[in-house]
């Protein structure tokens, strides 16, 4: 088979072997090294990290959070920057002492909510290099965690739903958390997502009955997933039923204002948010694209109601605040033609497409605070669980990661023409054309790649598309980014069992596409039972920082350097020759 052609003047490097080594792998004449981990002291007094679980809900809140996720780089000059980093959530068994997967004391909760959130993390260059590290002290430094005040914005702020016994306000919120992927703003700001925030919600109470609204955003209150509710009151549902609404939405963030408290933005839409791409549109006007990353859920796209304001930032901060939420409904080719079709934008907006009392929505704020039922209202196709978007600055066109799907197919998730695999388990990354008008109400679309295994099946439709190979091949592409070139970083968050299914694709990994040629090509390999996610850049391109998240989540790694307890980590890559990654 043909290896590694240099068909593609957009992919620079030689492609690298599939690796199930428990180390990091990155692509021949690259650099990769550790820039801060989990539990690395980030704050003035904070304590050293102890690698046997030791620090207490006290240290951790000075220290960097824990499964570090979406990622943005502010500049501030050629050799300083601050780095706002989502602290996702934690593995337990290696946070706490005791090793178990369960929260057992108010203090382990505490600790928990303290790893969770954002880290701003101040970096200075070394030297004269492309390598960079942290600097602290920093007055930039500062966590974001679980228990941080925040306030609420938008149309939904304040309303009844919002309030409760400690905020009778329903403006004050307590905390992010789940917090995934990231978006960045035109101002200078940095959007963070709160996703599975229904995971850390539950109740003793035996007989304590979920509302059809709490099913749909899939709280299991009986078995919640994370212990919090046993110790903490704030997340009884049964005792605070109305603190699960104020989760689930896009919070701002402003980087270089250690001051400024964090805003929910509720014209987003509540939903399990993966990332906020974010875009200015040729008329001026913002535009927000947004997956929710559940299987049978839906892309979203926010508009806002004014234009950007280029000169006077101070003018920006209500463009996430007014605008139309829209859902995407696709629909196949006319002619029949697989793997494309046409699209449209449907407005969720209060009393239009059905979105009124008599359907179940009984003011603007509960089409936004249940905008899950509102896309199912006005007919959103159900998608392979819509993971990251990324719009090409070349064109305009935004891709997004749906990931896998193994229930595609079944009862209630038929196929249909942009999730057109049955037992969905490689995903597939789908891009639309709105005409290069981003507020555009119609767009075509197309399927960039159907991810596959060639190895495992030479032909049929788990072969994957004609772009992928024996070479490249991957499963469930979810992290995705463009650089200033054009050039596409596909990051996977799959199965690493190397076997059946998966032979040959090894450890989880980022790969590079060429969105004209389609060419894709692996750029680098994570350590053992990671996901790789995160990414971003410095301006001129030449040092990439990218996640290493929950390695050894299966107990089999030691990453990075030999620690007893393996710690996701934040990863600088630099070229050996200064130049541009992956060029
Ligand atoms: Fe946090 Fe859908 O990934
Ligand atoms: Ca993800
Ligand atoms: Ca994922
Ligand atoms: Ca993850």
């Amino acid at each position: 088979h043909a290896e590694n052609l240099p068909t593609s003047p957009l992919l620079g490097f030689k492609g690298v072997k599939a690796s199930i080594a428990d180390d990091v792998v990155v692509a021949q004449g690259y650099k990769s090294e550790v820039l801060i981990s989990w539990g690395d002291p980030l704050v003035d007094s904070a304590s050293a990290f102890d690698p046997n679980g030791g620090n207490s809900a006290a240290d951790q809140e000075k220290q960097f959070g824990d499964n570090n996720d979406g990622m943005s780089f502010f500049p501030i000059d050629d050799n300083h920057g601050v780095i706002a980093i989502n602290n996702e959530y934690v593995n337990e068994q290696y946070l706490f002492s005791h090793g178990g997967s369960k929260a057992t004391s108010l203090e382990d909760v505490r600790k928990s909510q303290a790893a969770h959130g954002v880290s701003i993390v101040a970096v200075k260059r070394i030297g004269e290099s492309q390598r960079w590290q942290v600097e602290r002290p920093s007055r930039y430094n500062r966590r974001i965690t679980a228990n941080s005040e925040m306030q609420v914005s938008g149309p939904a702020a304040g309303h009844p739903l919002l309030q409760t016994a400690a905020d009778p306000s329903g403006r004050k919120v307590l905390g992010t958390i789940n917090n995934c992927a990231n978006g960045k703003t035109p101002w200078g700001t940095y959007l963070t997502c709160e996703e599975n925030f229904e995971t850390y919600f539950g109740t003793q109470h035996a007989d304590y009955k979920t509302t059809p609204e709490q099913q749909r955003y899939g709280l299991n209150a009986r078995e919640p997933e994370r212990n919090w509710s046993t110790f903490d009151d704030r997340f009884d549902v049964a005792k605070n039923p109305n603190e699960l609404n104020r989760f689930g939405w896009i919070v701002e963030i402003d980087p270089m204002n250690p001051q400024a408290m964090p805003v929910k933005h509720t014209a987003l839409g509540r939903f399990k948010h993966e990332n906020a791409a974010v875009t200015v549109a040729k008329n001026g006007r913002l535009v927000v694209y947004m997956g929710d990353d559940e299987r049978g859920e839906h892309i979203y796209k926010y508009v806002s109601k004014n234009k950007v304001d280029p000169i006077n930032p101070a003018n920006n901060h209500n463009l996430l605040d007014e605008g139309t939420l829209y859902v995407a409904q696709f629909n196949a080719d006319v002619n029949g033609v697989p793997l494309r079709g046409t699209g449209r934008w449907i407005a969720l907006e209060f009393g239009k497409n059905g979105l009124t009392p008599e359907n179940g929505f009984r003011d603007p704020a509960e089409v936004l605070i249940f905008a899950r039922k509102a896309a199912s209202q006005v007919g959103a196709t159900k998608m392979d669980r819509p993971e990251w978007i990324a719009v090409n600055p070349h064109d305009g066109r935004p891709y997004c990661t749906l990931t896998n799907n193994n229930k595609r197919g079944e009862a209630g998730m038929p196929m249909n023409a942009a999730n057109p695999r049955p037992n969905n388990i490689y995903g597939q990354i789908i891009r639309w054309d709105e005409g290069g008008d981003a507020t555009a109400e119609q767009f075509t679309w197309d399927i960039y790649l159907l991810a596959g295994n060639p190895i495992a099946y030479p032909e049929g439709i788990n072969r994957g598309t004609p772009n992928i190979t024996v070479d490249n091949t991957f499963n469930s592409p979810d992290g995705l980014a463009f650089d200033a070139a054009g050039r596409l970083w596909i990051l996977t968050d799959g199965k690493y069992s190397n076997e059946g299914d998966y032979q040959g694709q090894g450890n989880n990994q980022m790969l590079v596409g060429d969105p004209n040629s389609g060419e894709i090509r692996r750029f680098m390999v994570g350590p053992k039972s990671c996901e790789l996610t995160g990414i971003t850049f410095t301006p001129d391109y030449k040092t990439m920082f990218v996640n290493v998240q929950h390695p050894g989540e299966e107990g089999d790694s030691h990453f990075p350097s030999n620690s007893p307890r393996p710690r996701s980590s934040v990863i600088m890559i630099t070229r050996e020759d200064g130049g541009i990654i992956g060029g």
